[in-house]
């Protein structure tokens, strides 16, 4: 829908309700902050989703849609779809419409390198990916983002460049199959490729100053490199970014799981596409991953007490979830008991949402603390022993991976298709 003329704002020009969202903010109702670099919202419940749907232009994931992917990929929806965690996207719709006529697409995710302690968080795209991968048999290309990390971090470039090694590992140990997996950092690519900077072009030469202004709030005294950025996230969205991997191809899209704070860039890269003869990028949003505090933020790796690492302890998971995660029970016992809990805000019962696959325990657990049965002790051990083999079995994983298999993922080459 109408992502194309983009206001100063960045938003859908002409859009009713995005003119709703002025007057509110103008009647001094609060509005959720979600941008790349900063979430928050001033609800317990966390960022009002549905009006960020109709706020960014995108649509919603309907129990139809889950029903069409169920359809054409003939096995079970994932549950990080089936429970709203991914609950957004664009033109999904146009992907199932080519996979039912036989015509390619391919996913595209990526990650800005910062630290080498990746957290819960950011393991949902690369999940969702995985999924996505074995279940449409598509090729997948993840962007390392060290030279952004370099630019908005007090960072040296040896350093990010050393730390998306380091994050590939962490990525290639959610599964992805090495015949189907390009990851690339954009320091080694992006010299490397004529195609791929030729793309940086094409869609520099289509945006404005005055746009990237509106869209990330770029100001006089950012860097070059700043203002520049958006393109090089854009360019993956292309195909012939990866002339190894589709040849000359510019017609098939890409499909990008990411959570809703990366849109503004693909919003900027959908009005720009049509303009240079390229396909637009579909997409798939998630919600984000809240801070233990609770879900007024999101999982940050710049607050180390908001997030469980990949690299935590059994002990450090324990404890950072007995101290930290808020709760949604009652305070004393026998209140609890009267009263029950509250699911809707309780982070050990949310965050068993992302992780706990099976949903029949699930709901046994939803209606045990919102009756006041369990107690909050309890599920947050019921959370505890759910992460700690989840991170434990992916620390193995990557402990695993030698330097050879991580040089094959990043090496510019031939995946198993052929196009
Ligand atoms: P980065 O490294 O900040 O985040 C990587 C991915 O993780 C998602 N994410 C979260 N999702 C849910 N809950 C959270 N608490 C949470 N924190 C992070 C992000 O939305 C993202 O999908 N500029 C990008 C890197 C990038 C990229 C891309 C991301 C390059 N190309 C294409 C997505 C798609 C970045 O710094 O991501």
């Amino acid at each position: 829908m109408g992502d194309t003329n983009l206001d100063s704002t960045g938003e859908p020009a002409g859009n009713a309700l995005t003119d709703q969202m002025k007057d509110a903010s103008i009647k001094g109702e609060e509005e959720d902050i979600v941008n790349p670099w900063n979430v928050q919202s001033t609800s317990a419940t966390g960022v009002d989703y549905d009006k960020l749907i109709k706020r960014f232009g995108s649509s919603k994931i309907d129990d139809l849609l889950l029903q069409r992917i169920e359809k054409v990929i003939r096995k079970p929806i994932h549950h990080m779809l089936k429970r709203g965690i991914f609950f957004s996207h664009r033109d999904m719709h146009h992907i199932l419409d080519l996979v039912e006529q036989g015509k390619p697409f391919f996913l595209y995710t990526g990650r800005g390198p910062s630290s080498d302690a990746m957290h819960l968080g950011h393991l949902l795209p690369f999940i969702i990916t995985k999924w996505l991968q074995d279940a449409f048999d598509v090729p997948a290309v993840i962007q390392l983002t060290d030279d952004e990390k370099f630019l908005w971090k007090d960072l040296k470039l040896e350093q990010v460049h050393q730390l998306s090694y380091e994050n590939a590992k962490d990525i290639i140990a959610c599964g992805l199959d090495i015949n189907k997996t390009f990851i690339f950092s954009n320091l080694d690519y992006i010299g490397s490729s004529r195609e791929f900077y030729a793309n940086m072009k094409r869609i520099e030469k289509c945006v404005t100053f005055n746009q990237v202004k509106g869209i990330f709030g770029f100001g006089d005294s950012d860097c070059i490199g700043k203002i520049s950025f958006p393109a090089i996230q854009a360019a993956p969205c292309f195909s012939n970014s990866f002339p190894h991997i589709f040849g000359s191809r510019t017609d098939i899209p890409a499909l990008i799981p990411c959570g809703i704070d990366q849109d503004p860039y693909f919003r900027m890269t959908r009005d720009v596409a049509p303009r240079i003869n390229y396909q637009k990028p579909a997409l798939l949003h998630s919600i984000f991953f809240p801070a233990l505090q609770g879900a007024q933020t999101k999982m940050s790796s710049s607050d180390p007490n908001s997030s469980i690492f990949l690299t935590d302890t059994p002990k450090q998971i324990k404890t950072k979830i007995n101290k930290h995660a808020f709760s949604g029970g009652q305070s004393t016992v026998e209140e609890h008991r009267a009263l029950g809990g509250n699911c809707d805000i309780d982070i050990a019962y949310q965050y068993l949402r992302y992780f706990m696959a099976d949903d029949l325990r699930l709901e046994e657990i939803r209606k045990q603390y919102s009756s006041g049965e369990m107690l909050t002790g309890e599920l947050k051990k019921i959370l505890v022993d759910t992460i700690q083999p989840i991170i434990a079995n992916h620390q193995t994983k990557r402990t695993q991976l030698d330097k050879e298999t991580v040089m094959s993922f990043m090496t510019p080459r031939p995946l198993k298709f052929r196009f």
